[in-house]
């Protein structure tokens, strides 16, 4: 892929260190936040290539969009942004839709036969929305180093050439890829990301990630 504007909607960990891989790939990135002076300092310290902006900004300005928000915010945060500004461009969905109650395990607001990845390609229908990184903690998601070789990075959407860009995006970061079909995969992958949330509770660690395994 040649170098690209993108824009990161996601002012947390997701949305910096994704932020930080484009602008480590060469590309030239805008982070969004509803006050985007909290990253001002991130920007500082990612380069040249790095700007910040409102959601609205950040939406205007890539040319591929990252989705990094709270997955109860998405709506909000994508309306911010602009539905317009979505119109025909990748939208790399890395969000999930995490619910959290006191006491209770961490859940899912959505799910089985609808997911967040769907909720949002009907929020945005002329982009092209490919559900993404939602699958791994933010500290593997750049250049994820493990004894085993590359882990890999699932990805669903409905537009084949989108996934064949985010597929390299994420080859370019270090991961294998997997592609496991239209948006509807969300409901699969949206679930995952409890599989790895579960597992590092019970093993108190946080450096885990998938691989699919051939023969
Ligand atoms: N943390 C991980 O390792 C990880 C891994 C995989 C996937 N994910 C998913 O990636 C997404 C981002 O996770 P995160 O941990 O980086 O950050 P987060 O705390 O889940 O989200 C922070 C972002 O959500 C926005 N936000 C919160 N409430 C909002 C509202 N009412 N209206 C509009 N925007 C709102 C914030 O906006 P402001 O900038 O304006 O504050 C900020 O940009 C989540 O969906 C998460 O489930 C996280």
């Amino acid at each position: 892929m040649q170098n690209a504007r993108i824009g990161v909607l996601g002012s947390g960990d997701v949305g910096r260190v994704l932020a930080a891989g484009f602008v480590g790939l060469g590309h030239e990135v805008k982070a969004g936040s509803r006050d985007p002076q909290k990253l001002q300092a991130w920007a500082d310290a990612a380069g040249t290539q790095a700007s910040t902006g409102t959601f609205e900004e950040a939406a205007r300005f890539g040319d591929i969009l990252v989705l990094a928000m709270l997955g109860s915010a998405a709506e909000s945060a994508i309306r911010l942004g602009g539905i317009d500004h979505f119109d025909g461009k990748v939208v790399i969905d890395a969000t999930n839709p995490l619910s959290f109650a006191p006491g209770k395990p961490p859940a899912l607001f959505v799910g089985h036969t609808d997911s967040l990845g769907e909720q949002i390609q009907r929020l945005v229908p002329k982009a092209k929305v490919v559900k993404c990184f939602n699958t791994v903690g933010n500290a593997n998601m750049i250049n994820p180093q493990f004894p085993g070789g590359p882990p890999d990075m699932f990805l669903c959407g409905n537009d084949e050439d989108a996934k064949k860009i985010v597929g390299q995006i994420c080859r370019h970061f270090g991961w294998g890829v997997i592609d496991i079909g239209g948006i509807e995969g969300s409901r699969h992958l949206e679930p995952m990301c409890l599989v790895w949330v579960l597992h590092g509770m019970k093993t108190s660690g946080w450096s885990h990630a998938f691989e699919m395994l051939h023969r």
